[in-house]
């Protein structure tokens, strides 16, 4: 598998040695039929969990009918999403595109052309994509090496740090672009009333204010989207990732009279809202109303950092437990792909972060029962590894 993988396609994954054909719920097992319980969910991916019968239904029957017509025409599941979305955020307007990164460059053109200026703020170990704009924004120079020239036009502050964002903005400053959690960075959560703070800032510097929900939207945190969670309406938000319950979907979401500076021709996308993806997306999001995952993920989100502490007691290793809902980061004192290894090999699938970062990304159905076979697992695996329990 890893001979022919590395001779027939590009080596820009360092992959786990295993290889998924199969899910359901928050269950996947690998071609030799090995289970797992899965706290990775394909990246923040599988909120409403694999293969969704309704999200396969809704593909399965759209497909047979049409997939693609581009953008030329008017796409009838387009509208219907982007109805939803609208209703589901209290009034934004829809962009529709396939990636998180496309999303996020979407976001940076509305900004400049409606403010006229290009100078955006963005935090430091930050991450919005691997596009030379949305790598230019990211605030991790590992993402950045050999890859440069960046797109001058960013500026860097403290996440977290009122006072140096106010210093920050000048007059030529288009917006401020923020995660409401940083998630690659290692899961970090803003002090408390900060984007208050920063929704504030910009309205008196009358400087945008765009949050980037590619991984905290969807229910993830605990609210259909984390600004919902911390009170604070950004004028765009950028979204992609849980959106298509599996399948590759992006949008960014403005208030009209923000979206309505974009006009025929400024921005498009061959794939860009297509049906099978607006079909599948308005499938999975119909699941996270139907079944709470908000409510969900908010609850189990609570029960599960109150185990993980009770391990931290255990684990002088662990030293910290932070986020909100079912986007769950376990700061380690060592390097935790070891960690990562040894879960494996016991069948639960969790993922390293920002190096030291354990990190828990379940899809939002996960049962009870299987949250605690995932930390009796982990207890385990913090005990094989020999690692210094007191
Ligand atoms: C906050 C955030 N923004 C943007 C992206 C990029 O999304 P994509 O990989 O779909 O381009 C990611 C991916 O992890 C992300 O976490």
């Amino acid at each position: 598998m890893k001979t022919e993988d590395e001779r027939y396609i590009a080596r820009t994954y360092k992959r786990q040695p295993i290889a998924l054909v199969r899910g359901d719920g928050a269950k996947v097992w690998d071609f030799e039929g090995k289970e797992y319980i899965d706290c990775f969910a394909g990246l923040a991916v599988l909120n409403v969990g694999h293969s969704h019968p309704k999200v396969v239904r809704a593909i399965t029957v759209q497909a047979e009918k049409i997939m693609h017509t581009s953008n030329v025409y008017y796409i009838l599941p387009q509208i219907e999403l982007a109805k939803l979305l609208h209703d589901i955020s209290g009034g934004y307007r829809s962009f529709f595109c396939n990636s998180g990164a496309e999303a996020n460059e979407a976001a940076i053109k509305l900004v400049r052309k409606y403010t006229k200026k290009s100078e955006i703020i963005c935090a430091k170990n930050s991450f919005h994509g691997r596009t030379i704009t949305t790598l230019s924004a990211t605030g991790q120079e590992k993402y950045k090496k050999d890859f440069g020239p960046m797109s001058r036009e960013f500026k860097h502050v403290e996440y977290g740090n009122i006072r140096e964002l106010e210093s920050a903005i000048t007059d030529d400053t288009a917006a401020v672009m923020l995660e409401p959690i940083q998630g690659e960075g290692g899961v970090v959560v803003p002090p408390e009333g900060y984007l208050e703070d920063v929704r504030r800032l910009c309205d008196e510097t009358r400087t945008l204010f765009v949050l980037d929900e590619v991984q905290t939207g969807f229910c993830r945190t605990g609210a259909m989207f984390a600004w919902q969670l911390f009170g604070v309406e950004p004028d765009i938000f950028t979204v992609a990732k849980a959106l298509g319950g599996g399948f590759p979907i992006g949008a960014m979401l403005a208030k009209p009279g923000i979206m309505d500076t974009f006009r025929a021709g400024d921005h498009a996308s061959t794939f860009g809202g297509a049906h099978l993806a607006c079909t599948a997306a308005k499938a999975a999001l119909e699941v996270m109303l139907e079944e709470d995952l908000a409510k969900r993920a908010g609850e189990l989100g609570g029960y599960l950092k109150e185990r993980l502490e009770t391990l931290k007691e255990k684990h002088s290793i662990i030293k910290e437990i932070r986020g909100h809902g079912l986007m769950v980061g376990m700061e380690m004192d060592i390097p935790c792909s070891d960690i990562v290894d040894l879960a494996r090999k016991r069948g639960l699938l969790i993922n390293c972060t920002h190096d030291t970062v354990v990190r828990f990304l379940p899809p939002l159905v996960i049962e009870k029962y299987q949250l605690d076979r995932a930390l009796e697992i982990l207890d385990e695996v913090l005990d094989e590894a020999g690692i210094d329990c007191i």
